[in-house]
């Protein structure tokens, strides 16, 4: 009896090591966290059950066999995060670089099947050298079987990819195609070709960390989410994130805790300039509408003209869209579009409502714009709302010219209200613009044309740069002062909050890819 208790205890102490102490010293001395560390700091004190952790690789090549780690590089199993079950899984770098092969992906295919089931969350801890060398095809067949279930379970239940350490060749495409992607700066790198690849296919030279570090992806690629300084925050950061979203696309997410009191924002009032060519900070606005300290900004870094995040409004999860006047006026360019887009379909396949604030000048006019495909990418913003079926509403702060107005979540493509600030100026274009085109002969013949063309500039702003005309059409369903905004979204919000579209029936939709 005592011989075989030795030896389950000799066993999970040996599974417990990894790859040995002078390898998690090594990890430690890189800034970088184990395997099990990373676990500790995700799920609540005492509640992850381990599963697979006697697994281990049958390979016999190059010498293999001899190289056998209890667990094969990878903790599996479950647990909780701040009392809400999900799946993990946490590649152990000290153990053959985390390099995935047979086993290895068995054990993460497993946990994700049982999310799958379970109706749960998924997070995946990334640190690996990727597909492991000596054990060839079945390595990549591993990773196949993972990208696989991603895409089965794309929509069904959150996944959360967290790169903290090297992520590199296909082995991208499992974050890729989760929910959200979580970056440590200066210790993590995502890419498909590495800089020896680069360098002898384009003769680019680039460092690791320039092609595929956290602020390349946070800034340039928009490949990640957030990226964060270490890796405690990292995993901050994804907790709060899971605290945005259901456990599963049949639930609504968790409302917290709220207390009414006076939802009046006078600051708000005088937020936006006289002058239509003055800017501001839209996170202004939103500081004022939503619960206090609730916004979490999505993709802070990148496509800045677009504002897009999770917050609250009364305890409630909401996501937040708004154009951003602060940066290139706010306009609609291609990043902007597909970034914007991408978060409104995550949040509908999660239950979670869109508020959208629109100051938009229009789309950006230019030969790069059309040639990298303005019209698809703006096309998928326009998709992304018009077939989210999840409560919406539009404020319109200022601008909403031209074909930006109709894919800003307008009336026309499904919101389900529309509140407009007195500063509100509905047109196909600004009023300058306007005269110039509409009255050309007339202010071409005036004895002053400049004097003629301030004429007709006043009297098509006087018709349009207002939300009357929009009102009066029954596209804007109330003029509210600035500082009503709160309160009357709390309300809309919640009388919306049993809302239940029908789709027709369909195979899946078709959006412009
Ligand atoms: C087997 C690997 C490995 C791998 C690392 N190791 N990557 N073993 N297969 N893919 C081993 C190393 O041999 C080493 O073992 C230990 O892990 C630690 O690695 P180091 O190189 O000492 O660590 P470091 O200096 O931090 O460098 C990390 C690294 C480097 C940059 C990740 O190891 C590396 O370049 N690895 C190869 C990366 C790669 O080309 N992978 C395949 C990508 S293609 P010892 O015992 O010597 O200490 C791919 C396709 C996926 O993944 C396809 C999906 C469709």
């Amino acid at each position: 009896m005592h011989q075989t208790t030795d030896r389950l205890e000799e066993m999970r102490a040996e599974a417990l090591k990894g790859g040995g102490e002078a390898r998690i010293e090594a990890q430690h001395e890189k800034g970088k966290l184990t395997a099990r560390e990373r676990l500790q700091l995700l799920l609540d004190p005492g509640t992850f059950q381990e599963m697979g952790q006697l697994v281990t690789h049958r390979s016999t090549n190059f010498g293999l066999e001899k190289q056998k780690f209890l667990g094969d590089g990878v903790v599996t199993g479950y647990g909780k995060v701040n009392g809400r079950l999900v799946y993990v899984f946490s590649q152990d770098f000290t153990v053959l670089g985390g390099s995935l092969a047979e086993a290895h992906a068995q054990k993460i295919c497993k946990v994700m099947d049982m999310a799958l089931e379970n109706g749960a969350p998924v997070i995946g801890l990334n640190d690996s050298g990727g597909a492991r060398i000596q054990e060839g095809v079945v390595s990549l067949g591993g990773y196949a079987d993972i990208f696989h279930r991603n895409v089965k379970a794309s929509g069904v239940v959150p996944q959360l990819s967290l790169i903290l350490g090297p992520c590199a060749g296909g082995a991208v495409y499992s974050p890729a195609l989760t929910d959200f992607i979580f970056m440590t700066e200066g210790t993590s790198y995502m890419f498909v070709t590495g800089p020896n690849v680069v360098k002898t296919v384009t003769h680019e030279e680039v460092t690791s960390e320039e092609l595929g570090g956290a602020s390349t992806h946070a800034s340039k690629s928009g490949v990640t989410h957030f990226k964060a300084a270490n890796e405690a925050m990292v995993i901050e950061h994804a907790k709060r994130v899971l605290g945005f979203l259901p456990q599963n696309c049949e639930e609504d997410p968790a409302t917290m805790a709220y207390e009414g009191g006076d939802e009046n924002r006078p600051k708000l009032d005088t937020l936006v300039p006289e002058s239509a060519q003055q800017p501001y900070d839209i996170r202004s606005a939103l500081t004022e509408i939503l619960d206090i300290d609730s916004f979490l900004e999505v993709q802070p870094d990148y496509a800045e003209n677009m504002v897009v995040g999770f917050g609250r409004l009364g305890g409630r999860s909401l996501g937040v869209v708004a154009n951003q006047p602060a940066f290139l006026a706010g306009v609609l360019d291609n990043d902007a579009s597909v970034k914007a887009a991408r978060f409104v379909r995550t949040c509908d396949a999660f239950n979670v409502p869109l508020l959208v604030l629109e100051d938009v000048p229009g789309f950006l006019p230019g030969t790069d714009q059309e040639w990298n495909g303005i019209i698809t990418n703006g096309a998928k913003l326009l998709y992304a709302f018009s077939e989210a079926t999840v409560p919406r509403i539009t404020v319109i702060t200022r601008k909403a010219y031209g074909g930006a107005y109709d894919v800003m979540n307008s009336r026309h493509i499904g919101a389900d209200l529309v509140l407009a600030w007195p500063t509100a100026e509905i047109a196909v274009m600004g009023a300058k613009g306007a005269a110039e085109i509409v009255f050309r002969k007339e202010i071409a013949s005036a004895k002053d044309p400049a004097k003629k063309l301030a004429e007709k500039e006043a009297e098509y702003a006087e018709l349009f740069a207002n939300p009357y005309n929009a009102a009066s059409r029954g596209y804007v369903d109330e003029v509210i002062y600035p500082r009503e905004t709160r309160a009357k979204l709390l309300v809309a919000f919640e009388m919306l909050q049993n809302k239940a579209v029908k789709i027709p029936r369909k195979k899946h939709s078709n959006i412009p890819l």
